[in-house]
Parts: C-alpha cells; sequence; structure tokens
C-alpha cells in the first residue's frame, strides 16, 4: 500500500509524536558540522512546485539532502507545465524516471491527494490551495511543545487570512489532535465561510476581537494576509486591517509575559505583524524554520526510510 502524507488526518497522535521523537533527533543532526545520515541514500526525491515558495521549498530540499537522498527541483516557470502540458503527464513523466518520493505544492486545493491516486510513490503536501500544508502544522506545533511542553489544555491563537489559510486548516486539527484549546480570528470577511459549523465539529472557538483574546493566550500564531489569493476587496484598507487585526507594538503589551509569537512566513511586516512583533524575544518565527528542516527530515525518513507507514495505522 502507498503511503502519503496528504492531510493532518493521515495522523493519529501517536504518529504525530513519533514525528516529533524523530525530529528532535534530526535536530541534533542540523546542530553538527557534518550534517549527513545515510538514511536515504541512493533515493530521489523532486520536489514539484507550482507555485512559489522560500522556506518549504528549501527546508524540503536540505532536509532530503541532510538525509543523504538526491533531491531534484522542479517549478512550473522553467518545466513542461508552462508549454501546456497536463499536471498528470508531468507527474507521469517525473515519476517514470524512477524517483522514491514526491514533494508537491500547488495553487489547487486537492491536487495533492488526486496526484497520489495516479502513482505509487510516496506523495507528500507541501500546499494545495487553500486546503492543507500538513508539514507546516506539524512544525508549528513542534515548535510550540519545545516551548511550552505538552500542549495539552494550552490555548492557542491563530490571527489574520483564515479564508484562503492552508497553514490555518491544517494547524486547527493537528493542534487538537494535541489537545490544545484553539482561538481563531479574523474579520468578518476573511473567516471563512461555514466556519460554525465547523467550528462546533472540530472544538475550536472563533472571534472577531483580538484584544479580548490576546490576554488569555499561551502562544499566538499570525497568518499571512494573502493577497496573491484575494479577487476583491477583502477589508477597507491594509491601515484599517492593522489597526484591528496586526499584531502591534501597542498589542504586544496584552500577551502574558513569555507567550510565543509565531508566523509561518513570508510576513508582511507593517500590516499583519509589525517589526516590534515579528523581532520580540518572544518571536519563534525563526526556530519555526529550523524546525521545519528537523520535521520534515523526520517525515521523509518515515515515508521513504522503509519504516513503517504513517497512515497504515501502525506505530510509525
Ligand atoms: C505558507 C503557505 O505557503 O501556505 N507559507 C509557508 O509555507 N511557509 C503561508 C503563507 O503563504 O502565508
Amino acid at each position: 500500500m502507498t503511503r502519503h502524507l496528504l492531510s493532518i488526518d493521515d495522523l493519529d497522535v501517536t504518529q504525530i509524536e513519533e514525528i516529533f521523537t524523530t525530529a528532535a533527533q534530526m535536530h541534533d543532526v542540523q546542530r553538527r558540522e557534518v550534517k549527513k545520515l545515510p538514511a536515504l541514500r541512493g533515493r530521489t526525491v523532486i520536489n514539484l512546485f507550482f507555485e512559489d515558495s522560500t522556506r518549504t521549498r528549501s527546508s524540503f530540499e536540505i532536509a532530503g539532502k541532510w538525509l543523504s537522498a538526491d533531491v531534484i527541483n522542479l517549478s512550473a516557470k522553467g518545466s513542461s507545465a508552462s508549454k501546456g502540458e497536463s499536471l498528470r503527464d508531468t507527474v507521469l513523466t517525473v515519476t517514470a524516471m524512477g524517483i522514491d518520493g514526491l514533494v508537491v505544492r500547488h495553487s489547487a486545493s486537492g491536487a495533492a491527494e488526486q496526484i497520489s491516486r495516479w502513482i505509487d510513490v510516496p506523495v507528500i503536501n507541501a500546499g494545495d490551495g487553500t486546503h492543507e500544508h500538513p508539514t507546516q502544522a506539524l512544525l508549528d506545533s513542534y515548535t510550540l511543545t519545545r516551548r511550552l511542553g505538552s500542549l495539552d489544555g494550552k490555548h492557542v491563537v491563530m490571527v489574520g487570512d483564515l479564508t484562503h489559510s492552508r497553514v490555518f486548516r491544517s494547524n486547527v486539527k493537528c493542534l487538537a489532535k494535541l489537545g490544545a484549546q484553539v482561538t481563531v480570528v479574523a474579520p468578518p470577511t476573511l473567516m471563512p465561510a461555514g466556519v460554525s459549523d465547523w467550528s462546533k465539529e472540530a472544538g475550536f472557538a472563533t472571534s472577531y476581537d483580538l484584544d479580548r483574546v490576546l490576554p488569555e493566550a499561551d502562544a499566538v500564531m499570525m497568518l499571512r494576509v494573502q493577497r496573491e489569493r484575494m479577487s476583491g476587496g477583502f477589508f477597507p484598507t491594509a491601515r484599517e486591517y492593522t489597526v484591528r487585526y496586526g499584531l502591534t507594538r501597542d498589542r504586544l503589551g496584552l500577551l502574558q509575559p513569555g507567550v510565543p509569537i509565531l508566523h509561518p512566513g513570508p510576513m508582511n511586516r507593517g500590516l499583519e505583524i509589525s517589526a516590534d512583533a515579528a523581532d520580540a524575544v518572544d518571536s519563534v518565527v525563526l526556530d519555526q524554520v529550523s524546525a521545519g528542516v528537523a520535521v520534515r527530515m523526520s517525515v521523509l525518513y518515515h515515508l521513504l526510510a522503509g519504516e513503517p507507514a504513517l497512515n497504515e495505522g501502525g506505530q510509525a
């Protein structure tokens, strides 16, 4: 049976914890002078990115290389996709070369799952439209557990452009599995349609009032305003967004001391997050980046190194 990481739904708590345990070991490798483990020697991984990326793609590339895999990066610009080749043909073509794993980012929600039905090598979803970004959620929770210990009962506040955020969708699932209480905050126009039913089912709270929620947070995660996915006006002006929903210098004073500030990047400094917040001593934005390599090493290891599959119900 094929093994994939398409959604946080593919993982149970034990498997998430197993990924974290391996990630902690991989994190130690990051501190070594020679950062190579032989685990994926002789395996080939393709990073197929149809959307722009700085940290996710380079993080998967570094993760694969530190595990001794051969990693090839392909982006839509510069590939035959820009000549009109279909997604299926592109995927079948690269798979026919004999790869062992495919990391894929695509602007269409559901693309990674669709691809996993076409090929029989592990597929890792590195972001599909506004649907999911499971490794981002894993690295966010991993960063939080290193900072806060168990997330059971911890209150995580997520703020920003929820409508367009796959990071939000993966994170509410991951945090719920780890026992955290989640409150999501956004202006009404950036609160996804149907969120009230979903929040009841999934057990998270919603709010339009950031100032009321911040004093009760154990962690705050700011999400980017995704202007590239917006077709119309979702808020009157950037200034008004910042006044109501930005993590401004004044709002930092509403947080309990020591509350970690997260952002998956790329940050719009001055819009959803001020420079004071992004560079605060409690900002863990760069910890998230370094955790990203360790968590992706762990995921690649579990999926490709011949270990029991993450989503086959066994202990990974
Ligand atoms: C996120 C993404 O691409 O979904 N970024 C990332 O992977 N680090 C969030 C975003 O683009 O705002």
